[in-house]
């Protein structure tokens, strides 16, 4: 049975205990539906309300929605605040101060500790270094960075004195970067010689070094060089600086800069249904908001949780999750620096079980890799560490199967801890669609029901409901503070792929999505547009199949689907068309590999294909386009339904059939 199949006859429910109700934020369902309600009977006033009572404001806002320009919607525009304020100064004074704000966990083992106090003080050290470097309000500034209190700080100082980070995964190529820094105009990288991952130290700097040489990163005036490790890099005179020279010297004393609430926090690139990743830019004010409520509403934060996204702040999630929701909230978070299963698939366990975590967030690929690794070898299921530390558990990024939650759910919730699976995108800013622990009955396999204020809705090609039962496109009726304002650079595709026309106005999120007949809940089907997603990481189809046919040595035509997989989720599958003669045995083989590396180096090892497959052309219909539904049938192994009569070279269908 296949994952959709298997949630859409889900009928185990998992109510939470009275207990947990009684202890909660939202304390039951009668509290959600009534801030449901709120929101509905006065949808600016539950805004207003939310705003002034979780963030400080320089300058308050009189505004709270300006539609004038829809879709280019504006939250609370007249106000100004500065978002690294919101997550620092604001405790200052107040108890938080001297908490904990970050225990981070070395790739080694070792552990840091952070106060809230001290991080200020090293955030505005570095903002200080910024500004003197002649980094300015409204420039872009590229980050990357491993996970390390660095890597916060980095994001920290840039939204202190009103830059626009854009943060890249250090998993990303030199090319990936490279055409990032060109997109956003960014004026300076943040960097690291190293980054340290499973035992081994991996170039970051030399990649950065590479994607400035392949030129067009002329605005690039500076290159600031975390010393993760002891080992020399090579450094530009008068364009490189190690964080020690830019830091020593400098006052730990920077004033916030105020920027209006509208001022691009930052951009972060996702990719979309063509070749070219998109910018998502997001607002300083309205994704503030959201990621201080959602930390509130869906991890019910108390002021003794120890808090844990595994999320890299090169994603979104890190972004809300790690860098700022969890500072404005004034939690203590783990930040690790290393993989799960390094130095063995325990390490998730062992971690939980020694900085005594409480609230545990991670994606169901990392869940189903550990489900696999213990069921092999019983020393790293987590029945050997103790986890009674743990109350809410969390899931983000990919549909998490039925199978997954109830293993998460026993074997590391104990039937005790609620899990929050969450649906959301980098375009969201925050989560959207998830149950609220101390309230929502569970359901596994379903992300359950809107967080209040968030009106979503499921809806047919033309915009109109489908009835509960009846599958149809995901979308929200109405804007929310921590929506997407712009593609960067390019209003006109933020417009046709988030407000299509026929979809009267609504956010189009890109899935498809269900709700069951008995309780409204959602069930996201999956993605309707060309976009995978491969372990939690957001492919787009065009995206690889460019990078494919850029290698115009060897590949004549390239088409890429995805196909199920019980481990990543989607796995990526590509035909490819040589401009040689159809490879076969080791050869083809020795080909595959080489295209492999190939996308690795233009976007990064997470696009490399797992299948390929060669064929003399790929199956076209009359007017020529390719029969991507027919390639989805041959990558998953189905039988073919599909009408195949009119392939020019029916031959090709055993060809494509053999995978590399
Ligand atoms: O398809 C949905 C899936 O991930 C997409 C968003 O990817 P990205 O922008 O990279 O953000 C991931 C982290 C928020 C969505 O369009 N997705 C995300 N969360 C879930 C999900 N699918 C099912 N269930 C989820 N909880």
């Amino acid at each position: 049975m296949s994952a959709i199949e298997s949630v859409l006859v889900e009928n185990r429910v998992f109510p939470p205990s009275e207990a947990v109700v009684k202890a909660a934020r939202v304390g039951g369902m009668d509290a959600y539906n009534a801030l449901c309600k709120e929101a509905e009977d006065d949808f600016e006033g539950f805004w207003a309300r939310h705003a002034k009572e979780n963030l400080v404001w320089a300058k308050p806002f009189t505004q709270v929605l300006d539609e004038s320009n829809k879709p280019f919607y504006r939250w609370f525009a007249d106000g100004q605040l500065n978002a690294s304020a919101n997550c620092l100064d604001k405790h200052v004074g107040t108890p938080v101060e001297n908490k904990t704000a970050i225990i981070f966990e070395a790739d080694d083992g070792a552990v840091t500790k952070v106060t809230y106090k001290e991080l200020l003080a090293r955030v505005g050290q570095f903002a200080n270094a910024l500004k003197v470097s002649g980094v300015k309000k409204g420039d872009r500034v590229l980050v990357y960075m491993p996970m390390t209190v660095e890597g916060v700080i980095a994001m920290q100082a840039c939204a202190r004195i009103g830059a626009t980070h854009s943060v890249v995964f250090g998993g990303f190529s030199a090319k990936a970067l490279q055409e990032r820094i060109i997109d956003g105009g960014a004026v300076a990288v943040i960097t690291a010689n190293y980054q340290m991952r499973g035992g081994k130290e991996l170039p970051l700097k030399a990649i950065v070094d590479e994607a400035l040489a392949m030129g067009g990163c002329e605005s690039i005036q500076n290159v600031f060089v975390f010393e993760r490790t002891a080992t020399a890099c090579a450094m530009v005179e008068g364009r490189d600086k190690t964080f020690t020279q830019i830091l020593t010297g400098q006052s730990t004393d920077c004033p916030p800069e105020v920027v209006d609430a509208e001022h691009p926090l930052f951009v972060l690139y996702t990719s979309g249904s063509t070749g070219k990743p998109k910018g998502v830019q997001h607002a300083t004010g309205g994704y503030l908001l959201w990621a201080k409520m959602t930390m509130d509403w869906t991890f019910d934060l108390k002021d003794s949780d120890v808090f844990w996204c595994t999320a890299d702040i090169g994603w979104i999630t890190g972004h809300t999750y790690v860098a700022y929701g969890p500072l404005a909230a004034g939690a203590t978070q783990i930040i690790f620096e290393g993989v799960p299963t390094y130095p063995n698939a325990g390490r998730f366990w062992q971690m939980i079980e020694k900085h005594k975590c409480t609230i545990f967030y991670t994606a169901p690929t990392a869940i189903r890799s550990l489900i696999k690794a213990s069921d092999t070898d019983e020393k790293v299921h987590p029945k050997n560490w103790d986890l009674s530390s743990l109350r809410i558990l969390g899931s983000v990024g990919e549909p998490i199967n039925p199978e997954a939650w109830m293993w998460y759910y026993r074997n590391v919730g104990a039937e005790r801890c609620p899990i929050v699976d969450t649906f959301w995108q980098t375009e969201t800013g925050g989560h959207m669609i998830t149950p609220l622990p101390g309230a929502t009955p569970l359901v596994p396999g379903s992300c359950t029901l809107p967080l209040p204020g968030i009106m979503a809705a499921i809806v047919d090609e033309a915009g109109n409901d489908m009835p509960n039962g009846s599958g149809g496109i995901l979308v929200v009726k109405k804007p929310w503070p921590s929506m997407i304002r712009n593609i960067w650079g390019d209003p006109e595709r933020f417009k046709k792929s988030y407000f299509p026309e026929e979809l009267k106005g609504y956010y189009l999120a890109g899935d498809g999505a269900v709700r069951d007949a008995e309780r409204g809940y959602f069930r996201i089907t999956g993605r309707i547009d060309d976009v995978l997603n491969v372990s939690g990481h957001r492919m787009g189809t065009m995206e690889i199949e460019s990078a494919l046919v850029a290698k115009t040595d060897l590949v004549a035509e390239a088409a890429v689907v995805g196909r199920p997989d019980d481990l990543t989720g989607e796995a990526i599958c590509a035909f490819v068309v040589l401009k040689r003669s159809l490879p076969e045995g080791d050869e083809a083989k020795a080909i595959a590999k080489e295209l492999r590396d190939w996308v690795a180096k233009e976007i990064g090892p997470i696009a490399k294909p797992k299948d390929i497959r060669f064929g003399e052309n790929l199956p076209k219909t009359r007017s020529g386009k390719i029969m991507r539904r027919l390639l989805r049938s041959l990558a998953k192994g189905e039988q073919i339904t599909q009408d195949t009569s009119t392939l020019e070279n029916p031959a090709i269908l055993t060809q494509l059939d053999q995978t590399y």
